[in-house]
């Protein structure tokens, strides 16, 4: 199994493998890794159960949390229970309140990014722009600070983010080797200075936020620090301790980091395969005039939230979420001779659940599954068989945010664009498997301006 799984990233297929795992075990399967009980599942029930239903009968992987927290510490990506509990309270409504301020921030990188795009008709990979694009506003938001990675990277953001990618590296394969990681001879010293790298970083930021904040019981009350909405700032009113703030920092910068670039780019790598979508979007935005972009009008362009919602149905950047039983528990599906019966799940049990067999599965979405067809959204719904932010109290807080800027940004694109062509020899999308999913071949295109 782990050889094959390895010959499968090799070859940029590793979800496609679980996919044919799925269809031949069926949904619901158990593997023994390394001594440890995985069981997959695809079942939209299943997820249900563990992500919402059975919400507090499962933790994240305290193995992998042991590899991350040198780097990661405390903070409501990496917590569980009530610690976790108290900083989502703290961090979600922050989110809500910071939907309605940054669209005239994210202007600001988009404006540059649309500056990149050559008009000539020659050949542009939009994924390395892409996520640098969303680089920096999510620094700007999370720090109050871009490292402005499209316009000209300054030496200690680029130390920052070469840090930050070999601290996630070496973390990565720490939580790979699993219970054998003091076995292998990992170069600490580096990773160490990687990690303090990031926290040196993070840290100035910090004593900035605590010298321009004062301490507040509610924060529902106040008005936002700085007209520009800045999420350190806001959790500073509330944490005063210098490290707990680095580390709620660095735990809400991890999953944004690359998830948004990728999924934008997947966006736009399929539009380059369905030139006709991009038509449509541009009839549409065009009709639009001159109205100005708000977050009221973006959230009613429906079209425009189905193309990202296929695209993230397609190629999705996150394939799995793990989670491990922290007591004795059942999931309802999975069990019996036709699997259709409960299963136990003993304490200690890791529950993988997949988020891409359930979106390109036959049975659900048609014999067309692995078309790009945005307008099978219309009038659909789909809850726990499409899951690209996971479900139940840990959603993403940020899934609205991501919609926003994504629908701002695919907007602006077809304005300033009547025709988008592949240029990737390579029709199908190749993975590439880091800590998410992404084109191996990123998103090579050409953009062709009106007349
Ligand atoms: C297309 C973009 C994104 C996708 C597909 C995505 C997806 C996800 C998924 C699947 C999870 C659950 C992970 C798990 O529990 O193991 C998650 C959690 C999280 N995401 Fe996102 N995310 C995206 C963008 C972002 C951005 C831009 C931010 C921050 C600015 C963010 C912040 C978070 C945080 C803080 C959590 C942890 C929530 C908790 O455990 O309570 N995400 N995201």
């Amino acid at each position: 199994m782990l050889q094959s799984r390895m010959a499968a990233i090799k070859a940029g297929r590793y979800n496609r493998l679980y996919l044919e795992q799925y269809q031949n075990y069926g949904k619901t399967w158990e593997e023994n890794l390394a001594g440890t009980k995985v069981i997959n599942s695809m079942e939209p029930e299943n997820f249900q159960q563990v992500a919402s239903l059975s919400f507090q009968d499962y933790g994240k992987l305290a193995m992998r949390n042991k590899a991350l927290s040198p780097f990661l510490g405390n903070g409501i990506f990496s917590q569980d229970g009530a610690s976790w509990k108290h900083s989502r309270d703290l961090i979600k409504p922050l989110f809500t309140r910071a939907e309605l301020s940054d669209i005239d921030s994210f202007e600001v990188h988009v404006n540059r990014f649309l500056n990149l795009i050559p008009r000539d008709g020659s050949t542009v990979d939009l994924h390395p722009l892409l996520l640098k694009l969303f680089l920096d506003s999510s620094t700007q938001f999370i720090f109050g600070e871009s490292v402005n990675s499209l316009i000209d990277t300054p030496f200690d953001a680029q130390e920052f983010l070469d840090a930050f990618s070999q601290a996630l590296q070496g973390a990565g394969r720490r939580a790979q080797a699993g219970k054998l990681r003091f076995v292998f001879l990992f170069d600490n010293k580096k990773w160490k200075s990687s990690c303090d790298k990031v926290h040196a970083f993070v840290d100035r930021h910090v004593a900035r936020a605590l010298a321009e904040t004062k301490p507040t019981d509610d924060p529902e009350t106040e008005s936002p620090s700085s007209p520009r909405y800045i999420l350190i700032n806001e959790i500073a009113k509330q944490i005063r301790d210098p490290i707990d703030l680095r580390f709620q920092v660095i735990n809400v910068f991890f999953p944004a980091r690359d998830s948004t670039g990728i999924a934008l780019s997947n966006a736009f790598f399929n539009l380059a395969r369905n030139p006709g979508v991009w038509t449509e979007l541009r009839e549409q935005a065009l009709a639009l005039g001159d109205q100005p972009l708000t977050f009221e009008l973006l959230k009613s362009l429906t079209f425009f939230k189905y193309v990202l919602f296929e695209s993230l149905r397609l190629q999705g950047p996150s394939g799995r979420v793990a989670r491990t039983a922290i007591q004795d528990t059942i999931l309802p599906r999975g069990g019996g001779p036709d699997g259709t019966a409960p299963i136990f799940v003993q304490k200690g049990t890791i529950v993988a659940l997949n988020t891409y067999a359930p979106n390109h599965w036959k049975d659900t979405w048609g014999e067309d599954v692995e078309e790009f067809r945005p307008k099978r959204w219309i009038g659909s719904k789909h809850t726990w068989d499409w899951t690209p932010f996971f479900g139940g109290p840990r959603i993403c807080p940020a899934q609205q945010q991501v919609l926003t800027q994504a629908v701002y940004l695919l907007v602006r694109m077809v304005t300033a664009f009547e025709k988008i062509e592949n240029r990737d020899p390579s029709v199908a999308y190749v993975e590439l498997t880091k800590m998410l999913t992404e084109s191996r071949n990123g998103a090579k295109v050409a953009l062709h301006p009106p007349g």
